[in-house]
């Protein structure tokens, strides 16, 4: 297999995590993001000691210029991205006639913003040497909505139109753009969901479980191998059963 450069975006967080390790088991040289130099420093140390060496470049993916000299860096301390995981993303859960402008715009830009602001920067080179792999993190919200995310399903389901309009741009020079929709899984994020909510949703699981972050990551692989070069833009969900589109 060949050694890739992978960008994860929000690697720090618990599928992000997930999915840097994965990558890098699988042989691969993985950078990630962050905005809290503390927190991401406390991360590094402990997947170093599980044996995990990633390379962290501080940088706000809500920001075109941020991004756009994150990438720069990664790329002068690894080399050009082959891969890169649109993977950060933010709640402001709120019902919409409660919702702020400020809790709008902070979904928005993050998640989908993001898509453009750090794949902008990676994608000439991918052009140029006629291979990439491009994988937006989406969500089971961005497919079905849910009561309380106008925002956040929103800038999901934006997600996967970004991830078609690429995909055929792109085919032509080798670059495959696919979209990972995980359904409610065991992170902080879907934890700060209030018990009696999340035990309700919990229900409308058919596998009877939240998900574990290395289920989504394990199909984050999937994509990127070499094998999967004919498969483009496709829109996985992983959901244990919670909705079922086609
Ligand atoms: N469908 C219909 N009605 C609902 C509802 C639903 N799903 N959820 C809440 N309601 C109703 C309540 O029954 C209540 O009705 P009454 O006023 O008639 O009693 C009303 O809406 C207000 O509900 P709350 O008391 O819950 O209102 P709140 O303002 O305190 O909270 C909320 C609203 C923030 C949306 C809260 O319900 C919530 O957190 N919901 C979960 C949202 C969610 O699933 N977020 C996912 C986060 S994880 C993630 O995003 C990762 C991923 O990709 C999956």
């Amino acid at each position: 297999m060949t050694a890739r450069v992978a960008l994860v975006t929000g690697g720090t967080g618990g599928i992000g995590t997930a999915i840097c390790r994965h990558l890098a088991s699988l042989g691969h040289k993985v950078a990630t993001n962050y905005r809290d130099e503390a927190k991401a420093k406390a991360w590094l140390e402990a997947q170093q000691k599980e044996g995990f060496d990633f390379t962290i470049v501080k940088g706000d993916v809500a920001s075109a210029d941020a991004a756009a000299a994150m990438v720069h860096e990664v790329e002068q301390r690894l080399g050009p991205v082959e891969i890169l995981i649109n993977n950060a993303g933010i709640t402001r859960d709120t019902t919409f006639h409660k919702m702020s402008a400020q809790q709008w715009q902070d979904v928005i830009n993050t998640n989908l913003g993001s898509c453009f602001n750090v794949t902008r920067p990676v994608i000439d080179g991918m052009r140029e040497r006629k291979w990439g792999r491009i994988v937006q993190i989406s969500s089971i919200n961005g497919q079905k909505g849910q009561y309380g995310q106008a925002n956040y399903a929103a800038a999901k389901a934006g997600m996967h139109g970004f991830t078609i309009s690429l995909a055929q741009e792109n085919a032509k020079f080798g670059i495959t753009v696919n979209t990972v929709s995980p359904g409610y899984v065991g992170t902080d994020m879907v934890m700060a969901v209030p018990e009696d909510v999340r035990n309700k949703i919990v229900a409308q699981i058919p596998v009877g479980r939240l998900g574990d972050p290395d289920e989504i990551a394990f199909a984050v692989g999937f994509f990127t191998d070499e094998r999967a070069r004919w498969i483009t833009g496709a829109n996985l969900a992983i959901n244990g059963g919670q909705y079922m589109g086609w």
